[in-house]
């Protein structure tokens, strides 16, 4: 019975001080070290910050799961061929001053979306994807977003933006009209532009 105390018999004291060294560890590098490390970064000049509509957009962006398919982080050619696919330059920490939360995401689904408004800056596009990819990208696996448009018989009202769809999925008789959403989420595609050059507001 009087067997000398092994090291592995533990006791609450050592429980407690072990998981709080490996806590405190933990947070010194994932949250700390960070922290100090970006803390200078400051946004490149050429970035510009988001209007209210394209935060509303951005919140849309989020709601929908767009990141669950869409990263916004194009990576170094070391690692992926991202620029050869037209994604653009890899971004660095001062592309993201204006990100509260990221949207970094961690799948590639579909294309990354970093520099769309660059890539794509059809306002019309983007309206009709987001309506049926389908009728843009045949045989796509994105899902279509009926609920941000209105489909009625009849004219518009003036002031409302009308989505021209392709010919094969217009209807004669019938206009889609894009909600308030549907626009501040194109918006904000259209604001995802990081196209200036690497680097130019990061203090080396
Ligand atoms: C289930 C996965 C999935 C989800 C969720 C998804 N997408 Fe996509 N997306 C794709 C795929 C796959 C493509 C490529 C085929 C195409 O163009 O439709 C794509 C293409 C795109 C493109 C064109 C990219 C390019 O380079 O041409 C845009 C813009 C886009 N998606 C925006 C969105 C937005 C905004 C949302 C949320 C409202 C969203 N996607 C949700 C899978 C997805």
């Amino acid at each position: 019975m009087n067997a000398k105390a092994n090291v592995w018999d533990m006791d609450e004291l050592r429980l407690i001080t072990g998981a709080m060294v490996i806590l405190g560890g933990a947070t010194g590098i994932l949250v700390v070290m960070p922290y100090l490390l970006l803390q200078n970064v400051t946004p490149p000049a050429a970035l510009k910050p988001y209007t209210n509509e394209q935060l509303v957009g951005r919140q849309s962006y989020i709601a929908n799961g767009c990141v669950y398919c869409h990263s916004q982080q194009p990576r170094d050619t070391k690692q992926a061929p991202d620029a050869k696919r037209g994604w653009g330059r890899p971004t660095v920490a001062g592309d993201y001053a204006y990100d509260t939360p990221h949207l970094l995401g961690t799948m590639r689904t579909g294309p990354d979306l970093m520099n769309i408004g660059a890539r794509q800056p059809s306002k019309d596009w983007h309206l009709g994807h987001l309506y049926q990819p389908r009728a843009y990208t045949p045989g796509s696996i994105m899902p279509s977003y009926p609920y941000l448009f209105e489909v009625r018989k009849g004219q518009p009202k003036p002031g409302e933006t009308v989505v021209n769809l392709p010919p094969a999925l217009a209807k004669p008789d019938e206009v889609v009209v894009a909600k308030p959403e549907a626009l501040a989420l194109v918006s904000y595609l259209l604001s995802l532009d990081r196209t200036y050059p690497a680097l130019a507001g990061e203090k080396r």
